[in-house]
């Protein structure tokens, strides 16, 4: 069975739900580490629920992006992971990261790529006055929100939609897909 990590800054309700579904058998592949940028996250908790190893690597501990990234690379190989998946982490990964896992990297993210790429897509979506956008799980290339399409959907935003609403709908999306 393939080893999958996940990556992972904050609330970690998409890392609950890939979780939720390797319980479940829903998903095959086996979910053998947590890497967290934030010491405090959520997402390292859940980790550490479902008795999954979790690590928090402190940026503030590396000189530069590419030495952080090596730190994490370390990990990964150390916990003998083929597949990365990046669920709200919140750092562009360098160049030799995705080289060393080229095309075996995959990022969700909040919106119809290319539409509203960025770190503000649900509320760029909604301040733009768009009546779409949606959820994208894509492969991760050295590109921001960019790289091979695997899977979208749409969201509707009516006119009554606020940024909560809305966040809530396209969170339900990103959890099944
Ligand atoms: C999601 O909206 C995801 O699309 C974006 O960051 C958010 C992470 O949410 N990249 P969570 O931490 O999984 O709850």
């Amino acid at each position: 069975m393939k080893r999958y990590a996940v990556l992972a800054s904050g609330f970690g309700s998409n890392l609950q739900a890939l979780i939720d579904a390797q319980r479940k058998k829903k998903i095959r592949g086996a979910l053998a580490l947590v890497v967290s940028d934030r010491k405090g996250a959520p997402a390292l908790e859940r980790a550490r629920k479902a008795g999954i190893p979790a690590v928090f690597v402190d940026p503030a501990r590396f000189p530069d992006r590419e030495s952080f990234d090596k730190e994490i690379i370390r990990h990964l190989r150390e916990a003998r992971v083929d597949h990365v998946v990046l669920a709200g982490f919140m750092r562009i990964l360098s160049a030799d990261f995705i080289a060393a896992f080229r095309n075996r990297i995959v990022n969700v993210h909040p919106a119809l790529l290319p539409a509203f790429r960025g770190a503000h897509a649900i509320r760029d979506a909604v301040e733009s006055g768009a009546k779409l956008t949606g959820v994208t799980i894509h492969f991760v290339d050295e590109q921001v929100d960019h790289g091979a399409i695997i899977a979208q959907e749409a969201v509707k935003i009516s006119a009554k939609d606020t940024l909560k609403s809305l966040e809530r709908k396209i969170h339900a999306v990103e959890h099944k897909l």
